[in-house]
């Protein structure tokens, strides 16, 4: 790739850096990139054992980095129980790699209403129908539920179910990682330091 070593000169703020390349992997398309917010979340358990699944980003800003769930879903409690938390970002067509660690909380019951609003109905039905990370009890199960959850909210809009919602993860520490020739890969790593952040370069 045509990755330019200025490109990691600390010049721009991480949000600005991460933002612009957002947009870039936006601008790859859906044939070649079908989720470019797509990222892995990292969690911990109470025994301390990690898991990982991927989600789509629904918010970034200063603030941090927003995503939305099921809060009794397997990350939903081991958020709630050790806020800690890690996300990889991986735009292959880009060569770059985001690494992001940090705390999350969960984002106020408006952001999370407005954000519930703005989803298609048959998301929002499925929200109230899927109790996330839980054994289905029988086969067919999920789909009784769907359509139980249809007659409920049958003309009328679709409250968002009180347990779902939305996490900030507010950053300690971003990686950016650009792909370079024989393995000497950029890494440019942010760490927060009180109300800005200082930089190391990493070896790769
Ligand atoms: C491309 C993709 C996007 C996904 N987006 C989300 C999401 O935004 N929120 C979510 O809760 N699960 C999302 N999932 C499902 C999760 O990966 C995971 O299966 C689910 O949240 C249950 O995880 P848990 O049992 O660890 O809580 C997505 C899966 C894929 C493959």
């Amino acid at each position: 790739m045509s990755s330019d070593p200025e490109a990691l000169a600390p010049l721009l703020e991480p949000f600005d850096r991460f933002t612009a390349l957002l947009a870039a992997a936006r601008e790859v398309g859906a044939e070649r990139l079908p989720e470019p917010t797509a990222f892995a979340l990292g969690t911990v358990g109470d025994d301390g054992q990690p898991s990982v699944r991927i989600l789509l980003l629904k918010g970034v800003d200063e603030r941090g980095f927003v995503f939305y769930t099921n809060c009794e879903s397997r990350k939903g409690r081991e958020l709630l129980g050790n806020p800690l938390a890690a996300m990889c970002f991986h735009w292959q067509p880009l060569e770059r790699q985001v690494r992001i660690e940090g705390r999350t909380v969960q984002v106020s019951e408006e952001e999370a209403d407005a954000y519930f609003a703005s989803r298609a109905r048959g998301s929002q039905i499925g929200a109230w129908a899927s109790r996330q990370s839980r054994p289905v009890e029988r086969p067919g199960a999920l789909f009784e539920r769907e359509r139980e959850m249809e007659a409920r909210f049958a003309g009328r809009e679709v409250p968002r179910p009180p347990h779902w919602s939305g996490f900030r993860l507010v950053p300690a520490r971003i990686e950016f990682w650009n792909n370079m020739p024989d393995r000497l890969h950029e890494r440019l790593l942010y760490i927060r330091s009180g109300d800005g952040w200082r930089t190391e370069v990493l070896y790769p």
